[in-house]
């Protein structure tokens, strides 16, 4: 069952923080596409406005241009809302190795000022972006909650104390927080370009450009490809969560396990082309290999991802197909 079947009170109030970003959007437009009445809260650093131009010509749709580094701006974007899609952080753990104050102010400060706005707004579900970083130096596989290892990047560092603070927040306050652990998402609207890009639309984007993509690495690390159909279905099925669920955090993956020079061979064969690519020297604070047990979510939300890996990408190239062009 994907999450079209997802139900809520015809005038449920949404509030996607990150909203302009790649799966901010989709949560947005599947919101309102559902008929709920959806705001945006985004600062546009790292996402676009016309991921979500579309949408401002939906009269339940609210476009909030703020920072969620301000308790202010959080507040008054809560006010009045049901549930709380947090999505707004800063991506990539090269970039974080770089930066890592502002990942703690954007993502550790942004993201305790949203769950103190939702407190004191009296919202009813918090759910947010994690990842699966948390996961660290941890070799077991596949990856279970309960089994994390050491966190090797900044980025890691701040997903794993938003879920210190998720659980927190509801031991100390009973707001209902569920950490979402996504497992590398991809799909439409998620931006190939710039050198902290994705590697799925970063590949697309080169090979139908006649450009040689580089793999960080021998190619022999794994992930768990996770199309954003599933993620957005996450999303819904921790609103509707049992409270006993909160406090928690879930992998939300698709459950398989793919070799980046599959990814690669996968992506050259489905663009009908045959290019060589480079190797480049494998890049710090990557994990090795990942792959989700989602038992968890299954059992505790009911996540049951529509999307593999081969459904999920087959949509994705035939969109960058037609918006790269
Ligand atoms: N894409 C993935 O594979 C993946 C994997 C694991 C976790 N995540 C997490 O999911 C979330 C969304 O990721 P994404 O891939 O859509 O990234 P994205 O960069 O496309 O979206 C993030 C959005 O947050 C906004 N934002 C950043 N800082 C902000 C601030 N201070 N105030 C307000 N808005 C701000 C950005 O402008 C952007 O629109 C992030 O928290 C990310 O860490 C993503």
């Amino acid at each position: 069952m994907g999450y079209r079947e997802i139900t809520f009170d015809k005038d449920s109030v949404f509030l996607v923080g990150g909203g302009a970003g790649f799966i901010g959007s989709n949560l947005c437009e599947a919101l309102l596409t559902m008929g709920y009445t959806v705001r945006c809260l985004d600062d546009l650093s790292t996402g676009k406005y016309e991921n979500i131009e579309p949408l401002t010509q939906n009269s339940r749709f609210t476009f909030i241009k703020g920072d969620i580094r301000d308790l202010d701006t959080c507040k008054a974007a809560c006010e009045g809302v049901d549930y709380v899609l947090n999505q707004a952080a800063w991506g990539s753990v090269p970039r974080s190795i770089e930066m890592p104050l502002l990942y703690e102010e954007i993502n550790i400060r942004g993201t305790l000022n949203m769950m103190e706005a939702a407190r004191q707004c009296g919202v009813k579900k918090f759910v947010y972006a994690s990842s699966s970083s948390v996961y660290g130096d941890s070799t077991e596989l596949p990856k279970k909650e309960g089994q994390e290892g050491k966190v090797i990047s900044p980025y890691a560092l701040t997903k794993k104390t938003n879920e210190e603070y998720g659980r927190l927040y509801k031991e100390l306050y009973g707001l209902d927080t569920y950490g979402l652990r996504y497992f590398n998402v991809f799909g439409r609207r998620q931006d190939p370009d710039g050198m902290y890009a994705a590697v799925i639309p970063k590949f697309i984007k080169q090979l139908l450009h006649g450009e040689t993509p580089t793999i960080n690495g021998d190619g022999r690390q794994s992930r768990d490809f996770t199309y954003i159909d599933n993620v957005i279905e996450a999303n819904l099925r921790a609103c509707k969560a049992d409270s006993s669920a909160a406090g928690e955090a879930f992998n939300i993956g698709a459950g398989g396990r793919l070799y980046l020079i599959d990814l690669y061979e996968h992506l050259c064969k489905a663009l009908g082309m045959s290019v060589e690519p480079n190797f480049g020297p494998p890049r710090a604070g990557d994990v090795r290999d990942s792959n989700a047990d989602i038992t968890k979510a299954r059992t505790l939300l009911g996540y049951d991802p529509e999307y593999d890996f081969e459904k999920g990408i087959a949509l994705a190239i035939d969109w960058y197909r037609d918006y790269l062009k």
